[in-house]
């Protein structure tokens, strides 16, 4: 199966495909971090090169409601960050778009006023064999939901949490990750359901393939 990992410096979803014998490429603005075939350059430059599946971990800076207090200033919208936000949603849905047969997309929960597609589910680091929560929701086109592999019942957040209550006295959480890299970068275990899920035929919403 040929498969672009879109999105993706990491290497870790391309890897985990290659390993079962597929011919994976991730494609990235920035150089791969580990060693494979890699695309440095904008994804459209390639999308229509011929792939059977495409997974893409789009920027969600702008999209993802964790931004929301940049995006609502005194109950006003902050008009400069909803250009950027309306930017970031067209690259999400010029993906969502494209023309590959099987398509999953992953972002966070995304702000309602930018009204997203619906996702198809929403998974988590914990169901996967890591001790954290990072809810993370995927928009599937010919694919069955990613089923969890490992589901651990003890995990702390990932990410910070409301950072901007610290002044208020609310309850807060610094996160785990150490910088923009780790918070970003796909976990391995949902890596390796999504090559050990999506490579083999199955069910797909309910339909026997
Ligand atoms: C949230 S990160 C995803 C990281 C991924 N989960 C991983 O493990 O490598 C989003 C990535 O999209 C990349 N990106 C932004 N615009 C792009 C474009 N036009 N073409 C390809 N990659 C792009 C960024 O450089 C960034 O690394």
């Amino acid at each position: 199966m040929r498969v672009l990992v879109a999105c993706e410096y990491s290497g870790a979803v391309r890897d985990e495909f290659i390993k079962l014998q597929h011919d994976a490429m991730s494609c990235d603005l920035l150089p791969t971090d580990v060693p494979g075939p890699h695309y440095q350059g904008d994804v459209f430059d390639i999308i229509n090169d011929g792939w059977d599946l495409m997974i893409a971990h789009p920027p969600c800076t702008y999209i993802s409601r964790a931004g929301a207090r940049w995006m609502y200033q005194n109950n006003n919208v902050n008009q400069e960050r909803l250009i950027k936000a309306l930017d970031a949603k067209d690259f999400f849905m010029k993906l969502y778009n494209a023309d590959i047969e099987k398509i999953a997309l992953e972002n966070p929960t995304p702000l309602q006023i930018l009204k997203m597609p619906l996702p198809s589910q929403a998974i988590e680091p914990f169901q996967f064999g890591h001790p954290f929560s990072k809810r993370t929701l995927l928009w599937l086109k010919n694919l069955p939901l990613l089923k969890p592999t490992n589901i651990l019942n003890q995990y702390t957040p990932f990410l910070p949490s409301n950072t901007g209550g610290a002044k208020r006295g609310e309850k807060t959480h610094r996160g785990t990750a150490k910088n923009w890299k780790e918070s970003s970068t796909t976990f391995k275990g949902i890596a390796k359901a999504m090559a050990d899920q999506w490579s083999k035929p199955g069910l797909i919403q309910g339909k026997l393939l």
